[in-house]
C-alpha cells in the first residue's frame, strides 16, 4: 500500500467506539476500504458470504467494469487482443505486464515448443485413469503429477524455478488435454511436432486419425486461438482465488494450478459451457420451445438455471460473449457445419433479453453461452469444454500466482467465521447415548 493511496475517509461507529478506516484508491474501479483494524480494535469480523464485497488483494493484471461490459488485460481491451494478438503473446502480456518485442515472442514460442513433449512414464497416467473419468479429474491429477516430475521448478521464491515451471505448464498442458481426449476416444497418443504453432500442435494431437492428414481451414486455428485468449484471465474469480489461496500457503505452482482446475470443474464456473450444450440438447430432445424452457427457469423448477447466463461481475453483456457470438457464424460457415443447437441458443437469448425476469436481475449471456457451439463444430465433445477453458485460463492462474508470491504484503489466506454451533459441552460415553 503506497502512502499516497491511504486516505482516512471512512468512520465506523461501534457502540461508543469510533474507528477510522483507511481507503485505497484504485487506478480504475472500486476504491478499497481497509477493515484490517476491525477485529483488533472492536472484536468484530467482517461477514461477506461468497466475497461479494471483498477484495482479497491488489492486482495489476486484469480489470473488469461489469456495468459497462469492459475487460482489459494489463490495460489492453479484450476486443483488440482478440482481433490482433495470439494466445502466447497474450500469455506473455499477462505474465510480464507488457507486450513482447518480436524477438522476445519468438524466443518464448520456441521455449514453449521445446517442452511440449511428455515422457513415456508420464503418459501412463492416461491409461491408469478409467476411460469414463471426467477429463477435469484427469487434468487435475496430471498437473499435480508435474510437481513430482519437475522438482527443480518447485520453489516459489526462486524466479528461475518459477520461470521454468511456467513454461513447463504452458507447454505440457495442450499435450495433456489432447491425450485426455484421445484416451477417452480409444486412440493412440501422438507426439508434439516442432515448428507447428501452439494451437496447430494441440488440434493435430487431439484429432489426427491414424494414416490420415489433419487438415482444417485457417479459421479453425484462429477461432481456437481467440477462444483461448478470451479465457486467459478474469481477475479474482473462483478458480483464480483458489489458485491464490493454495499458493498463499507457499504450495508450489503445480499444486496451486491443480486446485484451480478443481474449482473450475464446477457447473457454476467452468463447467457451465458443458452445461449449456447439455441444456440446449435437452430442449431439443424434449421438443420444448424456448419460452416453455424459460418458464421452468423462472419458476426455479428443480433449481434449473439458464446456463451461460448471468455473471457475478458483469451486469451487462459479457464482452467475451459478444466476440464469441460474432465468431460463431464465421467458424461454422468455414467448417461447413449447420447446428440446430445454435438456432435454439439464439432463440433463448432473444426471449431472455426481452423478459423482465432477466432484465430486472441484469442477466446477460456470459462467455459460455456460445463457446460450446464452436467447440462442438470443431469436433470436441461437451466433456472436453471445461478442459479447454482450463487451457485458456492457465496464463491467468500463473500470472496471478506469480503476482501473489512476489507481493511483500501477501499473507497466507485464512478467513474467519461466525460460529453458530453448539457451545462447550461434555462428552457422553457411547452406552449412555439414547
Ligand atoms: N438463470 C436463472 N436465474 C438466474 C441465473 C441464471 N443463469 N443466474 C442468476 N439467476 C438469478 C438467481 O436465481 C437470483 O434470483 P433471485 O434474486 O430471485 O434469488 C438472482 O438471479 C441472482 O443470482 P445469484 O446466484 O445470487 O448471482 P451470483 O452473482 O451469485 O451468480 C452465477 C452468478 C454465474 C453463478 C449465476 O448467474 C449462474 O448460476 N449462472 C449460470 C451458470 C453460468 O453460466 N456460469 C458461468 C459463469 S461465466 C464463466 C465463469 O466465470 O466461470
Amino acid at each position: 500500500m503506497t502512502e499516497q493511496a491511504k486516505l482516512p475517509v471512512a468512520q465506523l461507529r461501534v457502540g461508543d467506539q469510533e474507528l477510522d478506516l483507511e481507503t485505497m484508491a484504485a487506478t480504475a474501479g472500486n476504491t478499497g476500504l481497509s477493515i484490517a483494524p476491525l477485529l483488533k480494535q472492536t472484536g468484530l469480523v467482517a461477514l461477506d458470504p461468497g466475497f461479494l464485497n471483498t477484495a482479497s488483494c491488489t492486482s495489476q493484471i486484469t480489470y473488469i467494469d461489469g456495468d459497462a461490459g469492459v475487460l482489459l488485460y494489463r490495460g489492453y481491451p479484450i476486443e483488440q487482443l482478440a482481433a490482433h494478438s495470439t494466445f502466447l503473446e497474450v500469455t506473455w502480456l499477462l505474465l510480464r505486464g507488457e507486450l513482447p518485442t518480436a524477438a522476445e515472442l519468438e524466443a518464448f514460442e520456441a521455449r514453449v515448443d521445446k517442452h511440449m513433449y511428455l515422457s513415456d512414464d508420464f503418459r501412463q497416467i492416461f491409461s491408469v485413469m478409467p476411460r469414463r473419468a471426467h477429463p477435469m479429474a484427469t487434468l487435475g491429477a496430471a498437473i499435480n503429477m508435474m510437481a513430482g516430475y519437475y522438482p527443480e521448478s518447485l520453489d516459489p521464491k526462486d524466479p528461475s524455478a518459477v520461470s521454468l515451471a511456467t513454461v513447463l505448464l504452458l507447454a505440457k498442458m495442450p499435450t495433456i488435454v489432447s491425450y485426455i481426449y484421445r484416451r477417452a476416444a480409444g486412440n493412440a497418443l501422438l507426439y508434439p511436432k516442432h515448428g507447428q504453432s501452439y494451437v496447430e500442435n494441440f488440434a493435430r494431437m487431439t484429432f489426427q486419425l491414424p494414416g490420415e492428414k489433419f487438415e482444417v481451414p485457417p479459421a479453425f486455428y484462429r477461432a481456437l486461438d481467440t477462444l483461448l485468449i478470451l479465457h486467459a484471465d478474469h481477475e479474482q474469480n473462483c478458480s483464480t482465488s483458489t489458485v491464490r489461496l493454495v499458493g498463499s500457503a507457499r504450495a508450489n505452482i503445480y499444486m496451486s494450478v491443480s486446485a484451480g482446475v478443481s474449482a473450475l470443474s464446477g457447473p457454476l464456473h467452468g463447467g457451465a459451457n458443458e452445461a449449456v450444450l447439455n441444456m440446449l440438447a435437452y430442449i431439443r430432445d424434449h421438443d420444448l420451445t424456448p419460452k416453455e424452457f424459460m418458464e421452468k427457469v423462472k419458476a426455479k423448477q428443480d433449481g434449473i438455471r439458464l446456463m451461460g447466463f448471468g455473471h457475478r461481475v458483469y451486469k451487462n453483456y459479457d464482452p467475451r460473449a459478444a466476440i464469441v457470438k460474432q465468431q460463431c457464424d464465421a467458424v461454422l460457415d468455414a467448417l461447413g457445419v449447420k447446428d440446430e443447437l445454435l438456432a435454439i441458443a439464439r432463440d433463448l437469448e432473444e426471449v431472455a433479453l426481452s423478459d423482465d425476469y432477466f432484465i430486472s436481475r441484469k442477466l446477460y449471456p456470459n462467455v459460455d453461452f456460445y463457446t460450446g457451439i464452436i467447440y462442438r463444430a470443431m469436433g470436441f465433445p461437451p466433456s472436453m469444454f471445461t478442459p479447454l477453458f482450463a487451457l485458456g485460463r492457465l496464463p491467468g492462474w500463473m500470472a496471478q500466482w506469480r503476482e501473489m508470491v512476489t507481493d511483500p504484503t501477501a499473507k497466507i489466506g485464512r478467513p474467519r467465521q461466525i460460529y453458530m454451533g453448539e457451545t462447550g459441552r461434555d462428552y457422553v460415553p457411547l452406552e449412555q447415548r439414547g
